[in-house]
């Protein structure tokens, strides 16, 4: 048995609430005693254990704790001056990082009915009695500690299966997205080049009439026979259009191309406000200010989910109407893609939480809150950074930074 040593000389670097080294990996218990002989002596009994004793000489003391650093356990002395130890559980558990740390009360002597149920009640699992019996302090902590690692790792599961189901549906959402496209391309492209050639045979056909010498167009046809040609040329020219849009069509999807290559940024960025070219109108500038080079080496399909996400992002935010502006430059071998809008911006409270996978603001079908958080985990993957700015004058920018020497491996 180990008696404590009543005692009023102060331990060192207990003074003044405790001593906690912030880098430590090892998980902390909070030892909260008024008389730092008996934290001296809990420290000793715990010190085989794998885990770092922070000792708190006050209430007070122990609850600014909380502010800064996270426990695996609190041993909590009842009989305290100021604030008695039920009652600094009892405000524990009205913190965030408090509310579910395991407490157990160390008391001399031994409480009424009365005390038990109000040690229960204010959040304690666990009484233990003075003198202190070094291994069973010891047995009980090791048991929290084992649970709070085993919480740990659940938590820290939980996170890495939250991201990959976002990059699961997101993925999923992008091939069939590509391959819908590549399809329709594909469907589209070839009765296009028939109407092409034919209006190319027909334009031919029609010149051969005119120029014929034994051709007279008659003073009333004329009209008929002008507008006929002009209609021609017109249809040739919405077909050229078709043409272009099924190209753009097939570099968005760039299914066969998911692998490392170098691309045309700006026909990516092209591609991409082409297939979002239906929520764009005449009310929506779009302005490119390119002073990158063109070519970048990237995995496109990759990078047109990323420009598309932010630009889709940007084009709900100005909600119809305002601006968008695409620049491209290169710092220090870094290729810069930044997307900015003069929409209301993100709220302060809320830019921590816009890259977490699923946040989103929107109503329920309108996004599933992945969009930012894919663009992140993709420009990850290039070894780049995203940054998101909301200047003091309004709207959002996001930066996406691509270094020239990219990894090559999809790991990360
Ligand atoms: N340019 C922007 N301006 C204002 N708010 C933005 C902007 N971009 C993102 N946000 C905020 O960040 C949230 C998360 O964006 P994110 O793209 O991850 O998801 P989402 O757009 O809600 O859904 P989706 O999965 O369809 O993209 C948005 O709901 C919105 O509140
Ligand atoms: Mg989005």
């Amino acid at each position: 048995m180990l008696e404590p040593r009543e005692t009023d000389g102060r331990m060192q670097g207990a003074d003044d609430s405790a001593t906690s080294d912030c880098q430590s990996p090892l998980p902390k218990v909070l030892v909260v005693d008024d008389l730092p002989a008996n934290s001296k002596l809990v420290e000793g009994v715990l010190e085989p254990l794998a885990c770092e004793v922070v000792v708190a000489t006050s209430g007070q003391r122990a609850l600014a704790l909380l502010d800064c650093d996270e426990f695996a356990v609190w041993l909590l002395d009842v009989q305290m001056p100021e604030m008695d130890g039920y009652e600094l559980a009892r405000r524990a558990r009205e913190h965030p990082r408090g509310k579910d740390v395991p407490i157990i009360f160390l008391t001399a002597m031994r409480p009424s009915v009365e005390g038990v149920h109000r040690g229960y009640g204010s959040g304690a699992v666990d009484f233990l009695f003075k003198p202190l019996d070094a291994t069973v302090v010891r047995s009980k902590v090791q048991v929290f500690l084992e649970l709070y690692a085993g919480q740990r790792r659940l938590a820290s599961a939980y996170e890495e299966l939250k991201a990959a189901q976002a990059r699961l549906v997101q993925a999923a959402k992008m091939a069939s997205l590509g391959e819908l496209v590549a399809g329709i391309a594909h469907e589209i492209n070839n009765p296009l080049a028939f109407a092409l050639s034919h209006v190319e045979t027909v334009k031919k056909c029609l010149q051969r009439v005119e120029g014929s010498p034994d051709t007279t167009i008659s003073p009333s046809a004329e009209p008929d026979w002008q507008r006929a040609c002009a209609r021609l040329a017109e249809v040739g020219m919405g077909l050229e259009r078709i043409r272009e849009l099924v190209l753009k069509l097939r570099v968005f999807s760039r299914l066969d191309e998911g692998e490392w290559k170098v691309v045309s940024v700006s026909e990516s960025v092209d591609s991409v406000l082409m297939i979002l070219g239906h929520r764009l109108s005449a009310s929506i500038a779009v302005e490119r200010e390119f002073s990158a080079p063109d070519l970048l080496e990237c995995y496109p399909s990759l990078l047109n989910q990323a420009i598309l996400n932010v630009l889709a992002n940007a084009i709900d935010a100005i909600d119809g109407r305002g601006k968008i502006v695409i620049r491209t430059s290169t710092v220090a071998g870094t290729y810069v893609i930044q997307i900015a809008d003069d929409g209301p911006g993100i709220p302060r409270e809320l830019r921590e939480r816009v890259l977490e996978p699923f946040f989103t603001t929107k109503a329920p079908g309108q996004g599933t809150g992945l969009g930012l958080s894919i663009t992140y985990s993709i420009v990850r993957k290039h070894g780049g950074t995203l940054e998101l700015e909301c200047p003091p004058a309004g709207g959002t920018s996001v930066t996406l930074r691509i270094p020239g020497s990219a990894p090559r491996s999809l790991a990360g």
